[in-house]
């Protein structure tokens, strides 16, 4: 029995996958949304559609497995057609927050590779303002500590993510730092002002990226362009 906030992610998942064509190389996201959309998509490939994925995590790629949807990766090609990925928060002008499951690294190098980047959420992701979930930023595991406290000068107390006790590392060998911004006036200025500290290595700030957010409430789906 799903809860209906799984409801709203299959949902969201499933009608992603509409969008999604024959002969097309798709940037696979992450998170418990982009499930959905990735065992949606081993039934297409089950009904006969040509496609092939690049994962943009391990969690990822293991599903695609599970469900029959062909691998390919970069060496293989130059550009995608479309990638589908979920997000932490949505704004008004669909900057995103990501990186909640340590994947936003991978996740930003099959967003900015492809034409089109079409975001999967439930409605409890939109906010108006970015900021409330404290901000993923993967850093270099050397002298974290004090890229954290470059960080800090912008306005918050970073926390290494940690995972049963021990620290999370991402599927690059880096640690992430969570970020509690509380509320980001100006995601692109931050996320510029971020990108110049040694140390990190990639923001969970996805700044006009996105070209189509799919909500999902109790009753509906919403796509919005
Ligand atoms: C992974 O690093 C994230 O960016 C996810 O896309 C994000 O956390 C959304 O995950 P859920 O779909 O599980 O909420």
């Amino acid at each position: 029995m799903l809860t209906e906030q799984d409801q709203m992610k299959k949902a969201v998942g499933e009608k992603a996958a509409t969008f999604v064509k024959d002969g097309m190389k798709i940037g696979l996201g992450s998170g418990s949304t982009v499930y959905w959309m990735v065992r949606k998509l081993g039934e297409l490939v089950d009904a006969g559609v040509n496609i092939e994925g690049i994962p943009s995590s391990k969690q990822t790629e293991k599903w695609a497995q599970e469900f029959g949807v062909p691998l390919t990766d970069f060496r293989e090609v130059k550009e995608l057609d479309i990638t589908i990925d979920g997000a932490d928060e949505v704004d008004e002008n669909h900057q995103l927050i990501k990186g909640g499951g340590a994947a936003l690294f991978r996740e930003k190098i099959i967003a900015q590779a492809a034409k089109e980047l079409i975001i999967i959420v439930d409605e409890s992701k939109m906010v108006s303002h970015l900021g409330e979930y404290p901000l993923p930023v993967e850093v270099l595991p050397f002298a974290w500590e004090r890229t954290a406290n470059e960080i800090s000068k912008l306005g918050c107390v970073p926390k290494l993510r940690t995972l049963d006790g021990e620290i999370l590392v991402t599927d690059n060998g880096n640690y992430i730092l969570d970020c509690p911004f509380n509320k980001i006036p100006d995601p692109d200025q931050l996320n510029k002002q971020l990108k110049q500290i040694v140390g990190v290595i990639e923001t969970g700030l996805f700044i006009d990226m996105t070209t189509k957010v799919i909500i999902g409430n109790k009753e509906t789906v919403t796509v919005v362009e």
